[in-house]
């Protein structure tokens, strides 16, 4: 695996994240408008990795309001997935939590997406509820995922413990 680096998405960055989209979601997916309305977006944050060639491998977006945060978009590149890139962008997003006085952490995934549900898991998040019929595309359900305080020391164990896993000579944060 070659040298990678966390930076900020920026909207040159869009037409590229947005083929990853269509290559993830075929049916369904964000508009590059979409993209573009969150870059421009006061409560929105957006990360890339990129490798040396400054190909984009994976993205991921969040909002933060007030105490609590809110996932709106995780992928990795099909071609680049199990390289701990997911968990080296869930870092830099709790890192930046940590920094904004962030309590909470909670995010909505499909009910059958059993990898991310596994990743968020593996960062404490727990399942506590439904959304029914959440999808358009297929009427699946949303489950509904929450981290406990992110200030508790079994959060904040387990996180370092997986910061401390990543191989930092690969991943690079600005
Ligand atoms: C889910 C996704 C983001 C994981 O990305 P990734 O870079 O391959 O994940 P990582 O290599 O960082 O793996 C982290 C953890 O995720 C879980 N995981 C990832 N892929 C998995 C798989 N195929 N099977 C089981 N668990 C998996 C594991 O818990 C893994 O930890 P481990 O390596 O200690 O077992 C990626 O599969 C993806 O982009 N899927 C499509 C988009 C999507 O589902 N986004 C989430 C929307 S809420």
């Amino acid at each position: 695996m070659e040298q990678v680096k966390v930076v900020k998405m920026t909207p040159k960055d869009v037409d590229e994240v947005f083929h990853i989209e269509e290559l993830i979601h075929p049916k369904h997916h964000w508009s590059k408008e979409s993209f573009y309305n969150e870059l421009a977006n006061n409560l929105a944050s957006y990360y890339c990795i990129k490798n040396e060639k400054n190909k984009i491998l994976a993205y991921i977006g969040f909002w933060q309001i007030i105490e609590e945060a809110h996932i709106t978009s995780l992928a990795v590149h099909p071609d680049f997935r199990r390289m701990q890139l997911a968990q080296a962008l869930l870092i830099k997003t709790i890192d930046d939590c940590y920094k904004n006085m962030i309590k909470y952490i909670t995010l909505e995934v499909r009910e059958s997406n059993f990898e991310a549900i596994s990743l968020y898991e593996k960062f404490l998040f727990e399942s506590i509820g439904m959304r029914k019929n959440y999808y358009q595309d297929n009427g699946e359900n949303a489950v509904i995922m929450f981290t406990q305080n992110i200030w508790y020391d079994t959060f904040k164990n387990n996180f370092n413990n997986i910061k401390n896993s990543i191989n930092k000579v690969l991943v690079s944060y600005d």
